[in-house]
C-alpha cells in the first residue's frame, strides 16, 4: 500500500482511537530506509531578511538561501525555561519542570475550536494566516496545539500500545518533551483541508508556502524531510514551532534546518 494512504489511515484511526485532540501522526509504515518517504520539497528558506510577508505569490518555496551568516554565533537566548519563546525541547532535552504549563489562549485560527497557544503564538498565527491568504488564496487552520502532560501521555502510550515503543518514538513524544506542551507548538493544514497529518502536506500550496514563509511570522518547520539523525522524528510538514521572528529569521538566513544544527546544540536522535 502506498505510504500516503498507509499513513492517511493509520492517523485516522490513531486519531479516532487514541486521542480527542488530534494529536500528532501515526508512526510511519514506510519501509525507507531514510525514513523520509515523501516527495519532499525540501523546504528552502528565503534570503531575505524581511520579517514583512513575501512579495511573491507562488506556493513554491522560495529560492535557494544564500547563507549569510552560517559561521555567525547565533544571539544569545534563554533555550532551557519552559516559559522561554525560544526554549529548546527534544528527547535529550526534557522541558523544565517537566510538567511545565504555560499561559494560554485560544487559537484565532483552529479547525475545529478547542485549540490553546501562548498569547505570543496566537497573534503569530493570525498574521501567518493573512498573509498565506493574500500570496495563495488559502489561508490556515491548526489542528493540534497546545497539550498538557497528561494529555501527551495518553498519546504517546497510545501510539506505543497500538505500534510498540520503537515506533512510537519516531512520531510521537514521550510526555515532558513535547513541544506541544510549550504552547510554541502547532499542527497545521491549509483551510482546504487537504492532507493534514500526512506528509504529502509538503506538496499543497499550504504546505510550500509554510515551508517558504512561515520564518517572516517567526516559525520553523520542526522536523524537516530526512533530518531524524538530528531531531528525533520523522518528517512533520505540518508541525510548526514558534520561536520568534529574530530567531527564525537568524536560523532562515544561515541555512541551518533544525534549531540543533543553528544553535549548535546536540543532536537528538534518541532519549539517549
Ligand atoms: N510529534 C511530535 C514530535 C510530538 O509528539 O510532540
Ligand atoms: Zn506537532
Amino acid at each position: 500500500m502506498p505510504m500516503y494512504s498507509r499513513r492517511a489511515a493509520l492517523t485516522a484511526a490513531a486519531v479516532l482511537a487514541l486521542t480527542a485532540c488530534a494529536g500528532d501522526p501515526v508512526p510511519s509504515a514506510s519501509p525507507s530506509p531514510s525514513g523520509s518517504p515523501s516527495p519532499s520539497p525540501s523546504p528552502s528558506p528565503s534570503a531575505s531578511p524581511a520579517p514583512s510577508p513575501s512579495p511573491s505569490p507562488s506556493p513554491s518555496p522560495s529560492p535557494s538561501p544564500t547563507p549569510t551568516e552560517t559561521t555567525a554565533p547565533p544571539a544569545e537566548y534563554d533555550i532551557d525555561s519552559g516559559a522561554s519563546l525560544q526554549v529548546i525541547v527534544n528527547k535529550r532535552r526534557p522541558l523544565q519542570p517537566p510538567d511545565y504549563a504555560p499561559q494560554l489562549v485560544a487559537v484565532s485560527i483552529a479547525q475545529d475550536g478547542d485549540e490553546l497557544v501562548r498569547p505570543e503564538v496566537d497573534a503569530a498565527l493570525v498574521a501567518l494566516d493573512q498573509a498565506q491568504r493574500a500570496a495563495i488564496g488559502e489561508g490556515v487552520f491548526v489542528f493540534s496545539s497546545y497539550r498538557s502532560y497528561a494529555t501527551q501521555s495518553s498519546i504517546y502510550q497510545g501510539f506505543v500500545n497500538q505500534y510498540g515503543q520503537a515506533e512510537a518514538d519516531t512520531t510521537s513524544a514521550r510526555p515532558g518533551h513535547s513541544e506541544h506542551q510549550t504552547g510554541l507548538a502547532v499542527d497545521v493544514v491549509g483551510t482546504s483541508g487537504v492532507a493534514r497529518l500526512n506528509v504529502a502536506f509538503s506538496t499543497t500550496p499550504s504546505g510550500q508556502w509554510l515551508a517558504a514563509n512561515a520564518w517572516q511570522h517567526g516559525f520553523v518547520v520542526r522536523y524537516p524531510n530526512g533530518l531524524e539523525g538530528i531531531t528525533g522524528y520523522e518528517y512533520e510538514p505540518w508541525h510548526l514551532r514558534f520561536v520568534g521572528v529574530e530567531l527564525a529569521t537568524a536560523m532562515t538566513q544561515s541555512g541551518a534546518q533544525t534549531l540543533e544544527e543553528h544553535l549548535g546544540l546536540p543532536a537528538a536522535p534518541n532519549y539517549g
